[in-house]
């Protein structure tokens, strides 16, 4: 029989439930332990969710013998100190997105990640879906939309009002937080090297973007066109337009379905994302297939890509002057 994992929760937030909900319902995994910074709202959340255990301390949780993969689920500015932590102390780490404040915290947790040989990995969730993998072959097949030229892509929560998103402190902003997830697209569709970028925003008072726009352009052409707000709701929607027709996409932070046109915007087909838990699941598997096989990455973000999307994030806060108290740009 295989392994269950013991997964331990740092951070008893909102993504936090969703990982607890998600892992609560994997034959393969269990929910081990949540940790917070208060044991009352640990306890709380053990009940709710039925974790194993519940440490009032983080440390705590990183010095658990018994768990097997620790989830990183604080604010950016955590994550670097917390899965240094992680992995000084040989847990294996799935950290949320993004990743870092900054590519230079990404760099030394990769580092240290290959010293320790100790799993570590982003949870950037769109990157581990089959949905979100069947679209970008679904994009490239010529059959559908014949050569995709041009992404367009937009992604917008009311969320200005958090502190995490509102302060430079915790790496707030609507790049780090919503940015992530066209960028992430664009790059699975194109791949990771636009010849030209062009981008601006516009910031709260405390100098944090809260809405942006970024066009990428590749050598052949090919251009991502995105949108991301933190003071609205909009559609989510991504539409990947070829030379024979266009696929739209429902929702590019969790697709569901995938309706395709031709060039006369007659529908010609319609595809939908088969049965998941909540879409985390698939984050959690190829952590526990990665750790069986004794690698420290997963095939679908390997660290590589990681640390490019933290170069682009960090160049594109330096043009906008966002920064941070963490940065060493
Ligand atoms: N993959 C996704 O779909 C998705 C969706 C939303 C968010 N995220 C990512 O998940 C992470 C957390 O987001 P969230 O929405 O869960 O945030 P949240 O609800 O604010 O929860 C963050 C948790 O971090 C802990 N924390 C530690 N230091 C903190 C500080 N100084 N200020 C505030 N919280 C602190 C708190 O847990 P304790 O009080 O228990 O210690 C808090 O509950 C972010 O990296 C975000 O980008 C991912």
């Amino acid at each position: 029989m295989e392994q269950i994992f013991r997964v331990g929760i740092i951070g008893a937030g909102s993504i936090a439930a969703s990982m607890a909900e998600t892992v609560g319902r994997m034959p393969e995994a269990h929910l081990y332990a949540i940790a917070s910074r208060s044991i009352e709202k640990a306890r709380e959340f053990q009940d709710k969710w039925g974790a194993e255990k519940a440490y009032g301390s983080y440390d705590e949780l990183i010095q658990d013998e018994k768990v097997d993969l620790i989830y990183i689920a604080t604010p950016h500015s955590h994550h670097y100190e917390q899965a240094r932590q992680c992995l000084l102390n040989g847990k294996a780490v799935l950290c949320e997105k993004t990743f870092t404040a900054n590519k230079a915290q990404a760099e030394e947790l990769v580092a240290l990640a290959r010293e320790r040989k100790v799993f570590l990995a982003e949870a950037i969730w769109t990157r581990y879906m089959p949905f979100s993998k069947e679209i970008v072959k679904m994009a490239h097949s010529g059959e559908l939309i014949g050569r995709p030229y041009m992404l367009t892509a937009n992604l917008g929560y009311p969320i200005e009002h958090k502190e995490r998103i509102k302060k430079p402190e915790l790496c707030g902003g609507a790049l780090l937080d919503l940015g992530v997830y066209p960028i992430n697209l664009a790059f699975m569709l194109f791949g990771n090297s636009p010849e030209r970028i062009m981008s601006c925003c516009s910031k709260n008072e405390l100098g944090v973007d809260l809405q942006n726009s970024m066009t990428f352009i590749y050598p052949e052409g090919e251009m991502a066109v995105m949108q991301t707000t933190a003071r609205c709701a909009n559609d989510r929607m991504g539409v990947v337009s070829g030379d024979k027709g266009y696929m739209v996409i429902d929702n590019i932070n969790n697709p569901h379905t995938v309706t395709v046109y031709d060039t006369n915007h007659k529908q010609t087909g319609i595809y939908t994302c088969p049965p998941q838990i909540t879409g985390y699941e698939y984050e959690v598997h190829a952590a526990m297939e990665a750790i069986r096989k004794g690698v420290i990455e997963p095939e679908d973000m390997p660290h590589a890509e990681t640390l490019r999307i933290m170069e682009l994030l960090d160049s594109l806060r330096k043009e906008w002057g966002v920064a941070y108290p963490s940065d060493k740009l």
